[in-house]
């Protein structure tokens, strides 16, 4: 193996040259327009959850209602936490993160649904979750070791959704009580 030493002016020279790219380094091997894209619908589809969170928060009625609506908001916080995550990678590579309200539902992974009752609300948010686990699941494995940083901040969000469903799935059947 050859000393690391050798490579370190290449690299430093490489940096140097390519400042304009940020984050972005030779060491780069994903497709970056495309990662870019492909996060850029991670950032709908959290936007269209926190909304619909939201909706689900100030819609919640009933006498369960209270502790179930706490869940509600608590999720739409956490939604807004990754949205704002996914954000700021989409500017570390060099993207423009995408907040244009027009089309917001057609990028988004997720659909946006109210629902009547409590019951309807949480089964709702019970498959956007799923929808969700899903596609980052599958956003996972296609980034391999090609962008470290954006898969491992995908597979936090991952956990948290895969947390998000366990919740729902608690008050569902607890509410079927
Ligand atoms: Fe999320
Ligand atoms: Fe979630």
């Amino acid at each position: 193996m050859k000393p690391f030493q050798s490579d370190l002016e290449a690299i430093r020279s490489r940096a140097r040259t390519k400042m304009e790219d940020g984050a972005v380094t030779g060491a780069y091997k994903a497709d970056r327009a495309r990662v870019i894209e492909v996060l850029n619908e991670v950032l709908a589809t959290e936007i269209v959850c926190v909304l619909r969170y939201k909706n689900h928060y100030y819609m919640a009625r009933g006498i369960d209602s209270q502790p179930v609506a706490a869940e509600f908001l608590q999720h739409a916080n956490e939604e807004q936490g990754h949205a704002d995550l996914v954000a700021q990678r989409i500017t570390q590579l060099g993207g423009r993160p995408n907040l244009n309200p027009a089309g917001l539902a057609t990028r988004s992974h997720a659909e946006y649904k109210e629902g009547d009752t409590l019951e309807e609300m949480i089964k709702e948010d019970l498959v956007a979750e799923r929808v969700a686990i899903e596609t980052y699941s599958e956003i996972v494995r296609w980034l391999g070791d090609d962008d470290v940083t954006t898969r491992r901040m995908i597979e936090g969000i991952l956990a948290m959704e895969e947390e998000h469903a366990d919740d729902l799935a608690n008050l569902l059947e607890q509410i079927k009580r």
